[in-house]
């Protein structure tokens, strides 16, 4: 949720580092954020509410400029308003020490009582300020940070990642991870710390990803991990092979839209290597995907929240219809309260761009309790989902900056395509022949994407999305494989427009919200050749009926001479036509958006990565 950086240099200075780290971390959370830094015994914090450019503000006097530790903080609330007091990072008044935190203490209402009993005094509404106060306490018992940090985690329960930094004969720079993601790396000068990975690129490739309960002791050159009892732990270095430039916008105005553009190569990256055209099937790298396993399975129990859901659900009828095996999907929220049954030879596939979603991990993690093979669908490789499933298909997105999910979501329904292919021919459902109809057709997608993306396309899609400016509200449809994509084109124009937006199953339609539609009321019908074309046809008469104004996306020719506008996609086959509709929606948010100049990048309220419950 959070952004968090940290950094120890013998050498340099620290702070135009630390916040350019900050930026390429505020798609993570970004009402609030802040810095505090040590020069000499001082600690200096300064946060403020709003933007980095806010805080950026606070610091043009230079005063803190040369300082050679630091640690930063961009916030997205759960604890406590967004506001200068809640922001971090946190002290315990003492000046001694400077702390950020990502997560949620589940006990800091016990735990500050006990401190305010013993005369500590509180200054924000936040959980995180337990922390402080308990690391605090340590300090001035004449701990070493390493100790009190250790003493402090003993204390707390629920998740974290934190840094924290203090000055003094027993100070230094410590970060422990429990639950949200935590990255460490050293130079031969400095150590840094980030929440992303993305934050060490401009230093270094080799980073050590912290994992639960693992504490770290940072100084310039040198890294030194333990659990919280003081016991050694050895964690592998890992080389990143993508550069901070791929993480950049590359020209782009916004990083959605370069994003959106990169899913002809996602699609290549994702897919391509993995196809066996002479056996018409699929190969995977990591787990055990032989077919005596995937011939066991019973059933397919995929968790997901967001987009990944809806990328879920495409699983969902690719599965059930190349591989005939019977999947249940459920939001991973609920999914992990409700008491779930699972049969023997049960599939849990979690679908996660980030792969640090706390319901989903937590959906997984039950599934494998109760007996269920954890499986993942995941973008991020060395994320907490992928070290706890069994097998993983990675999907080779590449960073996805833009809060808005694009390039992830193709990617994932590319990976469950793959993977309903691999299932199917390990089942004996689909011949050598169909696999290979089907996977080359999955190859011929490439020059259809590029086409969707092409200048005259794109221009298209804008100016219908602009022509609707004034619209209350949308409703998008689709059935079968493309009722997905109706929920993701609703789910993009609300999160970057702010335009209510509703996503549905178009049968579903006449049984309530039709009551919604009135003269004019934009209606996106997806659709495309296959099964159910006839079907949203007659429901496209039942809403144009009622005065909707219909904008149909998608290759069926025949809709088209029923609609008002028509933005036109190349034709597939039917189980792949969501990955090229999806596209012009994603194009409609972004140009709705940008013709009511939202943040397109930070849309309000939201995160890119949610490790919170
Ligand atoms: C957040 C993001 C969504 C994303 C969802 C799941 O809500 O804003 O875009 O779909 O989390 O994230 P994951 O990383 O698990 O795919």
């Amino acid at each position: 949720m959070c952004g968090i950086v940290g950094a120890t240099s013998r050498t340099g200075a620290v702070l135009e580092g630390m916040i350019e780290g900050l930026r390429v971390l505020e798609y993570r959370g970004y009402d609030s954020c802040g810095v505090a830094v040590a020069d000499g015994e001082r600690i200096e914090i300064r946060r403020k509410v709003g933007r980095l450019s806010e805080l950026e503000k606070l610091l043009v006097d230079g005063a803190l400029s040369n300082a050679r530790i630091g640690v930063g903080h961009t916030r997205w609330a759960t604890h406590g308003k967004p506001s200068d007091e809640n922001a971090h990072p946190h002290s315990d008044g003492s000046g001694r020490l400077a702390l950020v935190h990502n997560g949620i203490i589940e006990n800091y209402l016990e735990l500050r009582k006990e401190l305010q009993a013993e005369g500590r005094v509180f200054t924000s509404e936040t959980d995180t300020e337990v922390l402080s106060h308990l690391v605090g306490r340590e300090l001035a018992r004449g701990a070493s940070l390493i100790d009190a940090v250790r003493a402090a985690l003993r204390r707390v329960h629920g998740y974290y990642a934190i840094a924290v930094m203090a000055n003094g004969a027993n100070g230094g720079l410590v970060c422990a991870r429990q639950g949200p993601p935590l990255v460490v790396a050293t130079t031969a000068d400095a150590a840094y710390l980030g929440s992303d990975v993305l934050a060490l690129l401009p230093y270094t490739r080799d980073v050590v990803y912290l994992e639960d309960g693992d504490v770290a002791e940072l100084a310039p050159g040198f890294a030194r991990i333990t659990d919280i009892h003081g016991a050694a732990r050895e964690r592998a270095v890992r080389r990143i092979t993508w550069d901070a430039e791929q993480a950049s916008k590359g020209g782009y105005p916004h990083f959605m839209l370069k994003e959106i553009h990169e899913q002809p190569d996602v699609l290549a990256r994702t897919a391509f290597d993995r196809i066996l055209s002479t056996s018409g099937d699929v190969s995977f790298e990591h787990g055990d995907w032989d077919d005596a396993r995937l011939r066991a399975l019973q059933r397919i129990q995929v968790v997901a929240c967001g987009t990944a859901l809806h990328a879920g659900y495409v699983a969902r009828y690719l599965i059930e219809h190349l591989a005939r095996i019977p999947v249940d999907l459920d939001f991973a929220s609920e999914f992990r309260y409700r008491d779930p049954r699972l049969v023997e030879h049960t599939m849990a596939l979690a679908v996660s761009q980030s792969g640090e979603t706390a319901d989903t991990l937590a959906a997984l993690r039950l599934a494998r309790e109760l007996g269920a093979w954890p499986v993942s669908v995941c973008n991020v490789m060395g994320s907490t989902v992928v070290r706890e499933s069994q097998a993983t298909i990675l999907t080779h997105a590449g960073p996805e900056i833009g809060v808005a999910s694009t390039k992830a979501f193709t990617a994932q329904v590319v990976a469950v395509f793959l993977l309903a292919v691999r299932l199917g021919r390990a089942r004996g459902v689909l011949s050598v022949e169909q696999g290979r109809r089907l996977l080359d057709e999955l190859r011929c997608l490439r020059p259809r994407m590029e086409a969707l993306l092409a200048p005259h396309s794109v221009e298209r899609v804008g100016e219908v999305a602009r022509g609707h400016l004034d619209a209350k509200g949308f409703f998008f449809l689709g059935r079968g494989v493309n009722f997905p994509i109706a929920l993701e084109g609703a789910l993009k124009l609300k999160e970057i427009s702010y335009v209510h937006a509703e996503g549905y199953a178009a049968g579903e339609m006449k049984h309530g919200p039709i009551a919604l539609i009135s003269k004019g009321m934009p209606i996106v019908v997806v659709n495309s050749p296959g099964a159910v074309a006839d079907k949203v046809r007659s429901n496209l008469h039942e809403v144009k009926a009622r005065g909707g104004h219909v904008i149909c996306v998608g290759s069926d020719r025949e809709s088209f001479e029923l609609a008002d506008e028509v933005i036109e996609v190349p034709q597939t086959i039917e189980p792949l036509s969501a990955v090229l509709n999806v596209i012009p929606l994603q194009l409609f948010a972004y140009h709705h958006a940008l013709a009511r100049g939202c943040d397109i990048d930070k849309p309000r309220n939201l995160a890119k990565s949610v490790t919170v419950e």
